[in-house]
């Protein structure tokens, strides 16, 4: 197989041994739960779920400098599967703490919600990850127009900084740092390296735009 080139067949094939893996650590907390593995079902499964999240969101926005730097079109195929799979993941973190923490009293959630600050911000990417996760099909993107599709989808570059906020505030209550710099630098460089080529973009079309 060509990597940097592969055929239509090969990238089915891809595509399917991706939505397969990106499945595993939800079986896998399915297991532990059905055989009765954790000591702390609560806090593990909220640990693992935005844990998942927050490496999907980082995949997600991966796609796009792996293309440019590797000339791999061919991931951006996988975006879209990405992006929801984060949002998949996103989704079982907040029912986790809906369910076992609030036994789906919303009102009680809303009011913990409101009243932690790092939960506050969670929520906050949670509430923009789901029109992202609504508008993924083809036919929403009809409908929205590209460039209107897009310009929601943009969304995903305050969501992981919101993300990384979270899981800082989080951590900073244990004075542990170390995951949150490290994910922190991961979304800063996949971030940072857009904005560069955005204007080194900009110079390169100023001076036609001036002649
Ligand atoms: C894009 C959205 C989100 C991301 C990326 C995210 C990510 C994370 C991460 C990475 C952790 C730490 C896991 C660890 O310690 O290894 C965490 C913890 C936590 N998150 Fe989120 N989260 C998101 C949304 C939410 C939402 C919507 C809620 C609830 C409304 C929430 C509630 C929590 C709670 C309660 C914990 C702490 C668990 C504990 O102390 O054991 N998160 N989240």
């Amino acid at each position: 197989m060509n990597i940097a080139n592969p055929t239509a067949r090969h990238i089915t094939a891809i595509k399917a041994a991706v939505f397969v893996l990106a499945l595993v650590p939800f079986f896998k907390l399915v297991w532990l739960v059905a055989n009765d593995r954790l000591v702390e079902p609560l806090q593990y499964i909220t640990r693992a779920t935005g844990d998942w999240t927050l490496y999907f969101l980082c995949i997600t926005l991966a796609v796009t400098p792996l293309r440019r730097l590797l000339k791999w079109n061919w991931v951006l195929k996988l975006r879209r599967m990405l992006g929801l799979y984060a949002f998949f993941y996103a989704l079982l973190h907040f029912t986790t703490f809906l369910w076992f923490d609030h036994f789906f009293d919303v009102q009680e959630m809303l009011k913990d919600v409101v009243k932690r600050p790092f939960i506050t911000v969670g929520f906050i990417a949670f509430v923009l990850l789901v029109p992202l996760a609504l508008t993924s099909t083809n036919a929403m993107v009809r409908r929205l127009g590209g460039k209107r599709w897009q310009l929601l989808h943009k969304a995903i570059y305050v969501i992981a900084p919101l993300g990384i906020l979270h899981f800082w505030w989080m951590k900073a209550a244990k004075h542990d740092f170390s995951q949150p710099v490290l994910f922190g630098l991961i979304v800063l460089a996949l971030l940072g390296v857009r904005v560069a080529w955005a204007r080194s973009k900009g110079m390169a079309v100023r001076p036609s735009v001036a002649r």
